[in-house]
C-alpha cells in the first residue's frame, strides 16, 4: 500500500461514516476495527490526534500493527493497537474522544454502548455507530444513556442497508428510535429500507404481537407526516 493511497472507496459505507464526523478529536477509538481501514484513514486525514485500534483477533491485530508501522510511522502519527474485548475498555477521563462501533450486530453494539458508558458515567465522549441491523434497539440504548443526535444517515452497500448514527451527550436534538432526519421519502432506496424494516417486524409480530406491534406503529407513524409509500 503506497503511503498516500486513498484508503476508503468514495461512496463506500466506511467512507460515508468518515464523512459524517463534524469535528476532529484528540482520540478516536476504532472499536471492532478488523483491518483498521476506517481508523487509518481518519489518522491520515488528521481527524484525530491519536487513533486506538481495538479488536479481539490476535493475528489480525499483528498484521494491522505491521501495516501501521509501514504506512503511518510513529514519528509522524500517533496510534496504538489494542488486542482485547471492547467490553473490557475503561473509558479514560479525557476530553475530545470518539468511539466508533461499526460492523457488528445489534446485540453486541448495545452491549458495547452500555459497557463503555458504565465504565465512565461522568466522562463525556461521542459515539459513531453503524450496526449491521437492529437499529431500533441500538437507538433505544443511546437514548437511555443520555445521548443526543449529531447526525444520522441511511447507507446502502452490497444490497444491505445500514444506519450511520453519530451522537454526543452535549447536543440538543433528541434521538428518535425509528430515525428522524435521515429519511428522505423521495428516495426510492429509503422507501425500500422502510418496507424491509416494517416487513421484518411484521414477521416477528406474528409470534409476539405485544412486543413488536408498538415498533411497527412507530415506523408507520413516520409516514403520517409524509407521503404514502
Ligand atoms: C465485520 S468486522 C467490522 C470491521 C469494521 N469495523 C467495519 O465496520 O467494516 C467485525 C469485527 O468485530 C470484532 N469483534 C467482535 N466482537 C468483539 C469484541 N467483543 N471486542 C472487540 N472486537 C470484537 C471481530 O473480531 C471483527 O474483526
Amino acid at each position: 500500500m503506497s503511503k498516500n493511497k486513498r484508503l476508503l472507496r468514495p461512496g463506500s459505507r466506511l467512507s460515508l461514516l468518515e464523512n459524517m464526523l463534524v469535528e476532529p478529536y484528540k482520540t478516536i477509538w476504532d472499536c471492532c476495527c478488523d483491518h483498521g481501514l476506517l481508523g487509518m484513514s481518519l489518522l491520515k486525514r488528521s481527524r484525530a490526534g491519536e487513533v486506538i485500534f481495538v479488536d479481539v483477533l490476535e493475528e489480525q491485530m499483528k498484521k494491522l500493527e505491521a501495516t501501521l508501522r509501514r504506512n503511518c510511522p510513529l514519528d509522524e502519527y500517533s496510534w496504538n493497537v489494542h488486542c482485547g474485548d471492547v467490553k473490557d475498555i475503561v473509558v479514560p477521563n479525557s476530553d475530545s474522544q470518539l468511539f466508533i462501533i461499526a460492523g457488528v450486530g445489534a446485540r453486541q453494539t448495545v452491549e458495547f454502548i452500555n459497557s463503555l458508558c458504565s465504565s465512565a458515567p461522568r466522562t463525556p465522549f461521542d459515539l459513531l455507530i453503524c450496526s449491521v441491523h437492529g437499529n431500533y434497539a441500538v437507538r433505544n440504548a443511546l437514548i437511555s444513556n443520555g445521548y443526543k443526535l449529531k447526525g444520522e444517515q441511511i447507507i446502502f452497500e452490497n444490497n444491505r442497508f445500514y444506519e450511520g448514527i453519530y451522537v454526543s451527550r452535549s447536543g440538543h436534538e433528541d434521538i428518535v428510535n425509528t430515525g428522524s432526519k435521515m429519511w428522505d421519502w423521495s428516495n426510492s432506496d429509503h422507501q425500500q429500507y422502510w418496507r424491509r424494516i416494517v416487513g421484518h417486524y411484521r414477521q416477528k409480530a406474528r409470534k409476539d404481537p405485544e412486543q413488536y406491534q408498538p415498533i411497527i406503529a412507530n415506523y408507520e407513524a413516520l409516514l403520517t407526516s409524509s407521503c404514502n409509500i
